[in-house]
């Protein structure tokens, strides 16, 4: 990210004055967005410069760019002070979120400037989660655009109550009344339900600076605020003070054995010393014995301090947990709905496994019901199976281990949550907290009596799951069947799940499109942990062609339970052999989504047991599976003798 900030001055008392009287000062965090070429660049330069924040130098620079680069013939171009980057200005677009700094003599403002080029809603949801207002940008020329819908709904569902719709380039409509009204109009309409509680609309011209800082004499007939008395006197009033206390702990601060503190920023709510305060996923209760901040102790603190913690007694705080008011606890579960804006090119699938953090936790999730999108030009709900690149929607989410949270309409910090994808590490979408499922939390773990192990004893083996994966027609089948034969003939107890026969029952009702695979393999990794449970040898057959699907499953597993078996045979080959002739027929085009043709295969990386079957039999490949699991099993034996479990 980049910031333009002011210049360090030296020292003298004036400065230290200037500093001071801006300490004061209330502070208004907005972002602005729109489309590309509404004149966002513009109006962020433009409010920079009629502050006074634009330095000599700065402007000097600028004014020589603007010759070279300017869309603005001899004025200064103001877009050219805010797109810094020299590949953005070539391509015309910002690419990034930059914060930026300014102050007028009633109140300090800090802006994200986000992008305006559809791909990047990304970084317009990064600049919203922080921000009390956002400044709708429209080209008056153009009206309200799918962009500026989208944007807003984003806004909205980042808790952004306070809009301006700012309609610009007014001049290049005659600064035409009936122009603005209709516009208004048609914002007002769309924006209906978004729950904002402030629209307020101003016509003008960033780039001439009409009703920017000054008045414009081009529009007698407009009376409201210009922009900049607007954003110095709109009340957005941070009611996070007023909430109850949430204190998400970063870390464990505990540089020797005599201190033992808590370090965070308290999200929301008040502290003092001698308060009481309970954990929040295990509901162990203490009381605040110090409050240890940067300058030394604070008798308390409020929302947005970074302060340490120090209890009075050792109860167990991990990471990724919160302390909180015991009057006012937040909620505890593992099944919640929340709302998703998806940012990825590769689209969310229910089913797959995604890392979900929140301010300081994290674990595994997935969505287990896309319950709709929500169409940004109208707010229709509408039926989906999977969210694309942009797209906003509502689904059900279950994690691995419960998590501690607040509805995000209550709280902004605690409501809200990212979600990563597991192999690229990338950031691929962000999720607000509606509300956790009542089922969630009527469902429990019924104890057994009879484990895993003395059934598994039973059978005299150990469970292991042999997880086949290779394209149609590579040999999995035949090679599975043979292989449990034998199995089978040494005694022991076997199942094997093959994909033709599990779509046939359980999964019929799934096709082969990227979220029916996921599906599928979600179910039958399921079903394979049951069987090995069971105490069973469960040989998976399954194409199974997405590298995430197949973590998930071993994942689900325990440890050194579950086996990669990559049946490799090439594309050419199978299509070759061609069995049930899909080969042909996905080759004319007869069948869609064919694994290999028209739909992905993911080797595996490392699989345990790589099986390259050109020129081979599949006698000599169950060898070499038998070979290995007799190898486990001894390794394990001496293990037990030595003194394992
Ligand atoms: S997976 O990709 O979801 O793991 P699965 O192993 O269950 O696939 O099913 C694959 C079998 O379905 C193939 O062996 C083939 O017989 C059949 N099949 C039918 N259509 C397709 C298709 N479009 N892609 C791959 N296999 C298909």
């Amino acid at each position: 990210m980049r910031h333009i900030m002011a210049k360090s001055l030296a020292p003298t008392d004036s400065v230290r004055d200037y500093l001071a009287a801006q300490e004061k000062k209330s502070l208004l965090r907005f972002l602005t967005c729109g489309s590309v070429d509404d004149g966002k660049s513009t109006l962020i330069g433009r409010l920079l410069s009629d502050t006074k924040q634009i330095f000599e130098d700065q402007l000097a620079a600028l004014e020589r760019d603007s010759r070279k680069h300017g869309t603005t013939g001899d004025d200064i171009d103001f877009a050219l002070l805010v797109d810094g980057l020299e590949a953005e200005r070539e391509q015309g677009i910002t690419i990034d979120v930059a914060y930026r700094f300014f102050a007028t003599p009633k109140r300090k403002f800090i802006v994200a400037d986000t992008p305006g080029h559809e791909q990047y809603t990304r970084n317009m949801a990064t600049g919203a989660s922080t921000a009390d207002l956002a400044i709708v940008l429209i080209d008056a020329r153009q009206g309200v655009l799918r962009q500026t819908r989208r944007h807003s709904i984003i806004a909205s569902l980042l808790g952004i109550r306070h809009i301006v719709l700012a309609v610009n380039k007014i001049d290049l409509v005659d600064f035409d009344r009936a122009v603005f009204d209709r516009i208004v109009e048609d914002y007002a309409q769309f924006s209906r339900d978004l729950g904002f509680q402030t629209i307020v609309p101003i016509p003008m011209s960033a780039r001439y600076g009409d009703n920017v800082s000054g008045r414009s004499d081009n529009m007698q007939w407009y009376s409201g605020p210009t922009l900049i008395e607007h954003l110095e006197t709109v009340s957005v009033e941070e009611a996070a003070v007023e909430q109850p206390f949430r204190f998400p702990v970063q870390y464990v601060n505990r540089p020797n054995l005599d201190f033992r503190g808590f370090a965070g920023t308290i999200a929301s709510g008040a502290i003092a010393q001698g308060d009481e305060v309970v954990v929040a996923k295990s509901g162990k209760s203490s009381h605040v014995k110090r409050i240890v901040a940067h300058g030394g102790d604070l008798k308390q603190a409020v929302a947005g301090q970074a302060i340490t913690l120090v209890l009075d007694d050792e109860v167990e705080v991990s990471r990724g947990n919160m302390l909180v008011s015991p009057a006012a606890r937040p909620q505890v579960a593992d099944q919640f709905a929340a709302n998703i804006v998806w940012f990825d090119e590769h689209a969310l699938l229910p089913g797959r496994s995604y890392i979900l953090r929140t301010e300081t936790d994290q674990t595994s999730a997935t969505v287990t019901d896309l319950k709709y999108r929500i169409n940004v030009n109208d707010f229709a709900h509408e039926a989906a199976k999977s969210l694309e690149m942009n797209e906003v929607g509502i689904c059900n989410i279950s994690t691995r281990a419960p998590i501690a949270f607040d509805p995000f309409a209550e709280n902004r910090t605690t409501g809200a949550f990212i979600l990563i994808d597991r192999i690229s590490n990338a950031t691929v979408g962000a999720g607000m907290i509606v509300h956790s499922l009542r089922r969630a939390e009527n469902i429990h773990w019924q104890s057994l009596d009879v484990g895993k192990r003395v059934r598994a004893d039973m059978k005299n083996q150990r469970p292991a799951v042999f997880w086949f994966t290779g394209l149609s027609g590579s040999g999995k089948s035949t090679i599975a069947n043979l292989f449990e034969k034998k199995l089978f003939a040494t005694g022991r107890h076997t199942y094997i799940l093959d994909g033709d026969n599990v779509r046939h029952g359980l999964n019929r009702d799934l096709g082969f499109t990227d979220a029916d695979r996921v599906e599928n393999i979600r179910r039958v990794a399921e079903v394979a942990k049951l069987m090995a449970d069971a105490g069973l040898i469960v040989i998976v057959s399954f194409i199974s062609p997405f590298s995430a699907e197949r973590r998930m499953a071993r994942e689900l597993m325990a440890d050194g339970e579950f086996i990669e078996v990559f049946v490799d045979t090439p594309f050419e080959e199978c299509a070759r052999r061609d069995p049930k002739g899909l080969y042909a027929r996905a080759l004319n085009g007869e069948i869609k989504n064919f694994t290999g043709v028209d739909s992905p295969y993911e080797a595996p990386e490392k699989p345990e047991i790589h099986l390259k079957t050109l020129g081979k039999s599949a006698e000599e490949m169950v060898d070499a599976l038998e070979h290995w699991l007799n190898e486990r099993d001894i390794a394990e034996d001496q293990y037990d003798n030595g003194g394992g479990i």
